[in-house]
């Protein structure tokens, strides 16, 4: 059976009592995030995706504060790239306070991220065992329910199991029509691990593709929303940043419409691997 299509679907994360809502907001390079968060919010959306990098940290708690929605319905996740002075209770202090700029806790209720992620595998061996070890001590304090990785490679992930104690739920890549990354996916889901799909509409820029227009005309859909459905299609959770409110819309707006298997191999032969992606992120780096 095809993955549900709506945000409301919730997906379980291995080894974890949590769900994560199937389709994310990105607020990277959001105008103004706070704003772009709240009408994020009132569209639909549960599931909102920040990182230390996007500065915007604060912006997001302020939001979903003022959202009035209950901390409970929402799912937020944040990253860190870069460990700190190489020492692990340096790294949880950064992390720490990452949690209190998004959530500082209410009454006797403590602050909480949803997903803390590993944003870069490029800090190398040390600096990732640094991270990793960080974010498990921060699990396991209550400062986040789950711990996951962004742009790990299969080395990386590999060689996570020689010093990670807890398996990550999930990696976020860069995975679109035109960058499919199937070796990592395919390690990822025998692991177990679900794929979050950052700049899944490829920041517009391959909205011109003509079997994506095609498919798009046959189904009334934009091409940006073809990708989305794809993404969905495929058993990703899909992470697209808009702010503009109607596309905030049009890109959640996935229910009633499946792509047919002869629309998803046409798709399939899109794939231009590592030369389809738009970011530099170095899923082969050492
Ligand atoms: N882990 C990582 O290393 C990493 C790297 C990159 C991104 N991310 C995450 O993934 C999220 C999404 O990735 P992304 O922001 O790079 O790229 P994206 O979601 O593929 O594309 C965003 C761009 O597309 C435009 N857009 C959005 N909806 C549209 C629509 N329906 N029609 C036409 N244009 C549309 C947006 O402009 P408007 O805002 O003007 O609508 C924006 O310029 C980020 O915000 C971030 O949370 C993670």
């Amino acid at each position: 059976m095809a993955p549900s299509n709506s945000v409301k679907d919730l997906v379980p994360l291995m080894g974890s009592d949590a769900k994560i809502p199937r389709i994310g907001y990105g607020v990277y390079r959001s105008n103004d995030c706070k704003a772009a968060v709240l009408a994020a919010l009132s569209t639909g959306y549960r599931h909102i995706d920040t990182a230390q990098f996007y500065k915007n940290e604060a912006d997001v708690g302020e939001a979903i504060k003022s959202s009035g929605i209950p901390r409970k319905e929402l799912y937020i996740v944040t990253k860190i790239q870069q460990p700190v002075e190489n020492s692990v209770e340096r790294t949880l202090e950064s992390i720490r306070e990452s949690v209190q700029r998004i959530d500082s806790g209410e009454g006797d209720r403590k602050g909480y991220v949803d997903l803390f992620l590993v944003h870069t595998p490029a800090s190398g061996r040390e600096g990732r065992e640094i991270l990793w070890r960080a974010l498990e001590l921060l699990k396991k304090e209550g400062g986040t329910i789950d711990i996951g990785v962004s742009n790990y490679g299969t080395e990386h992930l590999f060689q996570m199991e020689t010093y990670a104690s807890i398996t990550p739920v999930c990696n976020q890549i860069e995975v679109h029509p035109f960058c499919q990354q199937k070796e990592v996916i395919s390690l990822c889901k025998s692991k177990g691990m679900v794929i979050t799909a950052y700049a899944p509409i490829v920041r517009n820029r391959r909205s011109d593709d003509p079997v994506l227009i095609t498919i798009g005309h046959n189904h009334g859909r934009h091409p940006t929303q073809v990708m989305i459905k794809w993404s969905l299609q495929k058993g990703y959770l899909p992470l697209p940043k808009s702010d503009n409110p109607e596309r905030m819309k049009a890109n959640m707006d996935m229910e009633g419409w499946e792509l047919s298997e002869e629309d998803m191999t046409k798709i399939e032969q899109l794939d231009e691997g590592q030369d389809g992606a738009i970011c530099p992120y170095p899923l082969n780096c050492p």
